[in-house]
This record gives C-alpha cells, structure tokens and sequence, in this order.
C-alpha cells in the first residue's frame, strides 16, 4: 500500500478539504502534512459547514484515524477552539486525532512577530494571515523552535528561553502589546492539547503502511505558495508540494502512491503577490459572487482570474501528478465564454514555461471557448454534462497532459462527480 497525496495546484482554498472528505472512505488514516492554522479546509454535509485549520479533514468519519504531522505547525490556542467548536456540535475527537511530537509550536509571540513584521514591510507586506507561521518555521529551520514533545519536558524553562528571545527581536520594533493575556489563551490551549494522543508518527504511518494499510496525506495552501516554487516572497513558509508530503510525515518518496491535485475552473488568491491573469473587470466580480470567493481565515475577499494553464504545466511537473480534480466548476455556469491563458507574452516574446518572476511585464494569451449557459449543481452523472463543459474538460486534458479524474459541482459533499 501506498501513501495517496491531495494538493492544490494553485494560490490555496482549490477545495483540498471537501475533496479529503469525499476520498476518506478509502483509507484508514488522513494525515496533514504542513502549514498550520492559516489553512481553512471548508466541508459541506448533511446541511452543516465546517471549516476546518489544523485538523485533518478526515475526523468527521467516525471510524478513520487523523494525524497532525511533524510538518504542521500548531497554535495550540487555535487548536483548543478549533477542536471546542467541534466537540459543540457533537464530534469527539480525543480517540481519533494523534498528534506527532515533532509537530513544532506556534508560540503567542511567534503571532506578534508576524504581525510586527507584516507592519514593519508597509505596502511591501505578504498579507499572511497573522497566525505566526512565517516565524514559526524561522525558528525551525533556524534550530530555535519548541516541539510538541517539549511540552512533556522542562517546558517552562524552554519556553522562557524562546520567549525572551523574541521579547528583545520585538523591542525593535514598535509594537504594544499585551503577551499575558495571550499567554493565558495559549497555557489553555496547550492543557487541551495534552488531552490528545502525541505520538511518533513517522513510526505509526510506516507500520502502518507495511502491515497493508492505507493513508491519505493532506496538504495545505497550494503550490504557487511553495516557499521554493511559489511566487516567492509571496508564499507561505513550508514545502507545499508532494515533496512536502515525504519530509511532513516521514515517508520514503517511494511510498507515495496517487498524486491528487486540486484546481479551481478558474483561479484566486488572498493576499498580496503577482497573478497574472487576475482580472478587475466585471468577470472579476462575477467569479467571486458566484463562487463566494471570501477567505474562510480571514474573511479577506479574494483575487479571481481565470484559469492559468501556464502555471498549472508548471505546478503539475514539481508534483508529478496522476489525478486533476477540478472544482467549482459550477461558478462558471452563467458565461457566455470562457477564457483560459495559454501561454504568456514577456517583453513580445511568447513563452508556455513559468517564469522566474511573474511580478510584472506579463500579458496572458487567452483562447475563449463557449460557455455551458446549464446549472450543474444538481447534476450527478458525467453523462448529464454539456457539451460545451466536455470540450472545456478535453482542452484543459489536452493542454495540461493529465487525466481530470473527479469534477466538483457544488460545495457539498454529494456534488463530487468521479469520472
Ligand atoms: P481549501 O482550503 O482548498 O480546502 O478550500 P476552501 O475551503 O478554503 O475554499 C473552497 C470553498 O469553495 C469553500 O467555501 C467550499 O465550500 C467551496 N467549494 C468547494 N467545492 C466547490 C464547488 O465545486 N462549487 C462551489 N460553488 N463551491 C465549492
Ligand atoms: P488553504 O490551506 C489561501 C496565503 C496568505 C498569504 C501567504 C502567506 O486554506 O488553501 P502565511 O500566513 O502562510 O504566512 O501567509 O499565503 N495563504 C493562503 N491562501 N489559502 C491558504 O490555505 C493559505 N494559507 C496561507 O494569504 O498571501
Ligand atoms: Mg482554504
């Protein structure tokens, strides 16, 4: 058995969760791989919406395991009301969310120092969405970070240790702020956190694995936020990427099995950064009515353009994938037509490969094929489809090179057509 991968090929919010929802029952175990609180997984059913920020989108099958890898960062005064609001609307999840001890912490003072630096960089700023990330995985990779497994070990001095360390950084800049209140949310937090099961889970996936099972890695934000491959500096602070998949749970590259990647029928992004084929016209606002394209973070309306093959062929390369699923499709129901780039023109030179930088001096080449003009939400067979939506299918088939093998219509659950 294999480890099966979902991630998104875009800036984030494809619809990596509903699509981790519909493909649970396939599985035993759904483990995040990266990021943290600054992901909003959205899942439809039986009349309920849950947004889920660090948990796995498997918990609410009741007899799957979930895993927060040693990839993730965690808040654990987010995580508390996170799991609080689950367990309001009946969900238990003590026996069913583990949390690996390599997991490393968002402190109270890691948020503060992403809120100092977003300040500090004016209109320059990334636009994160002020969970700490980006100062978290510094201190990782910087080798000052506290892990989940501190917590059961001399935390408190290392916990002061970090702490003044970031006291004297945040000195520099001119920031008020009240770190006690902040700290009693988050000592809260932690004494729920220790509640759950915190594991080595690099062990459990690959037992797990050998014996014969299956698991579904989860993946947060999208490729184009890659800290290596992204539109950097505009991108989140981790590997987005399968790769991400391999080093967030501790899995060999050769147990990755499907490579399931997520798209919109067109595309958005919430914060700052280049987007090529972003539009301000009335199709702008069109797509983000219809679509509802508001941030489940931060509420922050975001950026709608069409569909960017140019970057897709680019993101679908970095993680060799097998499977496109395609979402909200539906959003485009009401357009007489469709536009898709196919290429970019730089400086008058035509070109089909992503750019080192795409900040400025691009002008998309559209082709423009018919609109469906046919409400899709109800459909639930391949065979109901339109013409006009096949051809849109087979030209994005031909143009990207890789099969799309499950078609969103709607945000809930049952309006997932596998093809
Ligand atoms: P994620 O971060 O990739 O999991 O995506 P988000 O949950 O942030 O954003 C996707 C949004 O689109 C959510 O509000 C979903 O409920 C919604 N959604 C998912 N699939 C569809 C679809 O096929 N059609 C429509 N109209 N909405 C969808
Ligand atoms: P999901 O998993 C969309 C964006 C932020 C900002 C940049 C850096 O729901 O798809 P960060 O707080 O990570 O330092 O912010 O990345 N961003 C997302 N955009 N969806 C997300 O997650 C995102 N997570 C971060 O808006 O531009
Ligand atoms: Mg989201």
């Amino acid at each position: 058995m294999k480890v099966d991968v979902i991630l998104g090929l875009q800036w984030g919010d494809e619809g990596k969760g509903k699509v981790v929802d519909v493909l649970t029952p396939n599985y035993e175990i759904v483990a995040r791989f990266q990021g943290g609180p600054n992901a909003g997984h959205t899942l439809e059913f039986e009349g309920q919406k849950y947004i889920l920020k660090s948990i796995p989108s498997g918990i609410f099958q009741e007899d799957k395991m979930n895993i927060i890898g040693n990839g993730v960062v965690s808040d654990p005064a987010l995580f508390k009301q996170e799991v609080e609001k689950l367990e309001q609307t009946g969900h238990k999840l003590t026996d069913r969310l583990l949390i690996s001890k390599k997991a490393h912490l968002i402190l109270p003072t890691h948020r503060l120092l992403d809120s100092a630096s977003e300040t500090e960089m004016g209109v320059e700023k990334i636009g994160t969405t002020g969970r700490g990330i980006g100062p978290t995985y510094t201190d990782k990779i910087s080798r000052h970070g506290l892990r989940v497994g501190d917590l059961y070990y001399n935390f408190e001095e290392k916990y002061k240790k970090a702490v003044d360390r970031h006291k004297k950084i945040l000195d520099l800049h001119n920031l008020e702020y009240d770190l006690e209140s902040l700290e009693k949310e988050w000592f809260a937090g932690v004494k729920k956190m220790k509640q759950f099961k915190v594991i080595d889970s690099e062990f459990h996936i690959n037992k797990h694995i050998s014996m014969g099972g299956s698991v579904l890695a989860e993946g947060a934000q999208g490729s184009l936020l890659d800290i290596d491959f992204g539109s950097y500096p505009f991108v989140t602070s981790s590997n987005t990427i399968c790769a991400g998949a391999c080093t967030g749970l501790g899995i060999a590259p050769k147990l990755i099995g499907d490579v399931y990647d997520i798209f919109k029928a067109y595309c958005t992004r919430v914060g700052s950064g280049p987007f090529p084929t972003e539009l301000f016209c009335q199709d702008g606002q069109k797509l983000r009515d219809n679509g509802n394209e508001y941030g489940s973070v931060t509420g922050r309306p975001r950026r709608c353009g069409w569909i960017d093959l140019v970057a897709l062929r680019y993101t679908i390369m970095i993680n060799g994938v097998n499977k496109l699923v395609m979402m909200k499709s539906d959003v485009l129901d009401s357009f007489d037509t469709i536009k898709a780039c196919v290429s970019y023109n730089i400086n008058g030179i035509e070109t089909g490969d992503f750019p080192y930088d795409i900040t400025e001096g691009i002008t998309p080449n559209y082709v423009e094929l018919p609109g469906w003009k046919t409400d899709m939400t109800s459909m639930r067979s391949e065979k109901e489809f339109p013409e006009e939506f096949n051809n849109y299918i087979t030209f994005l088939e031909e143009e990207l090179g890789v099969p799309i093998s499950i078609v969103s219509v709607g945000p809930d659950r049952a309006q997932t057509i596998i093809r």
